[in-house]
Order: C-alpha cells, then sequence, then structure tokens
C-alpha cells in the first residue's frame, strides 16, 4: 500500500475546503486498512477515516496525522430463503450507485434515499436520512474493525444505536470502529415510500402508484432544485448537505416559542418528534434570524437553495466557512434561545 506524505484534502471533500495530511493512505482491502492502522500506531499519530468527504469540514492546517481513506469496492445481493434480499457493499463504494442497483433490482427501501453524496460507510455514522427514510430502517449488519481489539466484528443493526442523524459510531463509540462493509435487507417488489411532503407534492396529479424508479427520479429532482445533488460547476451545491441538526425540542418550549413567534405574524412550523418533543427546521430558523438564502460573508455563503447548507462560494477557507456557521449560530441563539448544532463532522480544529 502506497502510503502518501502532505495530501491535500480539500479536494477529497464537497465543500472543498482544508489543508493538507501528514500522511494519506488509501486502502482498498480490510488487510490494507489494518496496515494503515499499524503505521499510525507504530508512529503515533493520530488517524482520521475519511470516506466520500460530503459531510466534512476540514481545518486550513490540515490534519497532523494518518488520514485513512476507506476504498473497499464491491457490492453484491442475495436472497436468504423466505427472507428479504440482502444488498453488502464495501465501505467504499458509492452511495448512490448502491441505491440506483437496488432500485434496478425492484427492491424497496433505499429509493428515497437516492442522489446523496459520500460512500455507503458513512451512512451508518450519522444514520443518513432523507424524505421519510434512514439507513437504520434496513441496515442489517455494519462490518467493523475495532481499534481496541484490531479485530473484525460484526455489529447487529440493534447494536448500532440508531437514532436521529446519531448512531454508536458518532456518540459512546466514537472513534473506536472502522466501518469496512453494510449489509441492507430490502423488500423485493416492495412499494415506494413517498411519505414526505415534498415528494407527495410531486406525486400530487399522476395517477396510480409511483414506481422505485420513479420515487428515485423525483427525489433526485427535488434535491436537484434545493442544490442537495452534487453538479460539479454548481456553486450551490458545493457544500456540506445540511450545516446544521433539525434541533428537537421540549413540547413545552415549543408551544411557548410558537406563542412568540406568533405575536409577529409568523407561524413555526414543526414536525413530530416522539413523545413530549417537537423537531423544528433549522433552516426556518436561520432564514428568520436573518440570514436568507444567497446570504454571504466573503467568499462563504449561504446557498441561494437552500437556507441550511453553507456553500463554498470559491476559493473559501475553513476559517471562513467556520465564521459562517458562529455568527449564524449566535444568531439564531439571539433570536430564539436554540443552540443549533453543526451536523458535519469538524476535522483538525
Ligand atoms: N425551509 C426553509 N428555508 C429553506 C429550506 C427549508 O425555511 O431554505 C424550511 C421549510 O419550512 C421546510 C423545512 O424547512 O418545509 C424542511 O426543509 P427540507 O424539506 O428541505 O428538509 P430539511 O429539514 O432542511 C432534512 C435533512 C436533509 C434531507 C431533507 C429531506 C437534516 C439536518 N437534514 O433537511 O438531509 O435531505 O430533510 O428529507 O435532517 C443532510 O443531512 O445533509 C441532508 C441534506
Amino acid at each position: 500500500m502506497l502510503i502518501r506524505e502532505q495530501v491535500a484534502l480539500a479536494p477529497f471533500t464537497t465543500l472543498g475546503v482544508g489543508g493538507p495530511a501528514r500522511y494519506f493512505a488509501e486502502t482498498h482491502s480490510e488487510a490494507e486498512v489494518i496496515e494503515a492502522v499499524e503505521f499510525a500506531r507504530s508512529r503515533q499519530l493520530p488517524l482520521f477515516v475519511l470516506g466520500g468527504g460530503s459531510n466534512l469540514v476540514i481545518a486550513d492546517k490540515g490534519f497532523p496525522g494518518v488520514v485513512l481513506k476507506v476504498a473497499i469496492s464491491g457490492s453484491s445481493s442475495c436472497t436468504p430463503p423466505r427472507k428479504n434480499p440482502l444488498f453488502i457493499a464495501g465501505a467504499g463504494v458509492n452511495w448512490d450507485t448502491l441505491v440506483a442497483q437496488t432500485v434496478d433490482a425492484n427492491c424497496a427501501g433505499l429509493e428515497c434515499l437516492s442522489g446523496i453524496p459520500g460512500t455507503v460507510g458513512g451512512t451508518p455514522v450519522q444514520n443518513v436520512g432523507a424524505y421519510g427514510q434512514e439507513v437504520s430502517q434496513t441496515i442489517r449488519e455494519v462490518r467493523v474493525l475495532d481499534l481496541r481489539s484490531l479485530q473484525i466484528e460484526i455489529l447487529s443493526n440493534a447494536e448500532c444505536s440508531f437514532t436521529y442523524r446519531s448512531s454508536i459510531f458518532n456518540t459512546t463509540e466514537r472513534d473506536r470502529y472502522i466501518i469496512l462493509q453494510v449489509s441492507f435487507a430490502l423488500h423485493q417488489d416492495g412499494k415506494p415510500s413517498v411519505r414526505y411532503a415534498d415528494l407527495q407534492k410531486f406525486f400530487a396529479s399522476s395517477t396510480g402508484d409511483p414506481t422505485l424508479a420513479e420515487v428515485r427520479a423525483a427525489v433526485c429532482e427535488i434535491r436537484y432544485r434545493k442544490a442537495m445533488l452534487i453538479v460539479p460547476g454548481d456553486e450551490d451545491a458545493r457544500s456540506a448537505g445540511s450545516f446544521f441538526k433539525n434541533p428537537i425540542v421540549p413540547q413545552s418550549f415549543f408551544e411557548e416559542l410558537s406563542a412568540r413567534v406568533e405575536s409577529r405574524g409568523l407561524q413555526l412550523p414543526s414536525y413530530p418528534a416522539g413523545d413530549g418533543f417537537r423537531k423544528l427546521p433549522a433552516a426556518w430558523l436561520v432564514e428568520q434570524a436573518g440570514f436568507s438564502r444567497g446570504y454571504s460573508k466573503g467568499a462563504a455563503g449561504i446557498s441561494r437553495r437552500h437556507a441550511l447548507a453553507i456553500v463554498n462560494r470559491g476559493g473559501a477557507t475553513a476559517a471562513d466557512i467556520i465564521a459562517l456557521k458562529d455568527e449564524i449560530q449566535a444568531g439564531v441563539l439571539n433570536e430564539f434561545g436554540i443552540e443549533l448544532q453543526p451536523e458535519p463532522v469538524l476535522v483538525g480544529f
């Protein structure tokens, strides 16, 4: 395996900011992953695992250790007797390629997650979700390297403790596991999920149920309109997707805020989030706090097509992105008393 030195990391991310990795190892097999981990340990260097780079902000000074890019490829499917078809993919497989493969096989379960950038291995970490589906609904098992024992293990869905944008991989067991492979149990000839309002609106005038392929195409179109689909040269899509999580607040706080907002002639949008809680759209809070779509702060800005995406308008630094993030967080806190939590992983800060 080739381990390179001083490799610029910005081109490996969709946001396109950040300095170099001291060492950079691209690993194509489980053996190479272990080799790269041993390389870092032998030099007592910190390790950072890179997937598709679609949910990352890398600091301008870069990363002072070993960046391990997981490029394990290969995907296959099988149907165990009397069970749902299983799709098994290496962590380095492009996410949307896998989704396309499942839709082509007329298997339901991932169609609403079409058009999301990144790799398969990144999806369990933050329990990727969109348009009414989350990977936690279909993940059967996650094959991992346990960095404590340097053993390969299989974690069941339950062992991953998935919740909204969260799992053990980004909370209790952060930095413990490297994801090598993920398996998804799907539904052969299943009905597509058309639960999310945007999707229902898209199909409002059509007769009959849409097919999986039609839902996939609709999701890609909706994502494109919001610049949440990576299109080369589209400045509004040079982002890390949603920059903040949608805050989940207690019902009592929601009611109090609703009343306050109503007295200004506005209606606070919200979604159910389990007993006693409401989820608020961070994009709405950002806009109402005065950061409208297209807002600019130097070379960083807010997408013209979605208030939740911070974009690199060309030549932005990580410091520019963070300065805008800080300004938005302070504005929303001041206006609504809510501390927005960043959604992307911040590396090297
Ligand atoms: N809204 C605005 N301004 C905007 C956009 C949205 O006020 O510019 C408000 C509207 O009230 C809208 C609501 O926000 O109804 C929700 O917007 P949207 O449907 O676009 O979804 P979101 O909550 O902003 C979440 C995920 C996205 C996912 C979409 C679709 C998070 C943090 N984000 O966004 O995931 O694609 O739903 O399901 O949960 C990501 O995580 O990177 C991501 C792109």
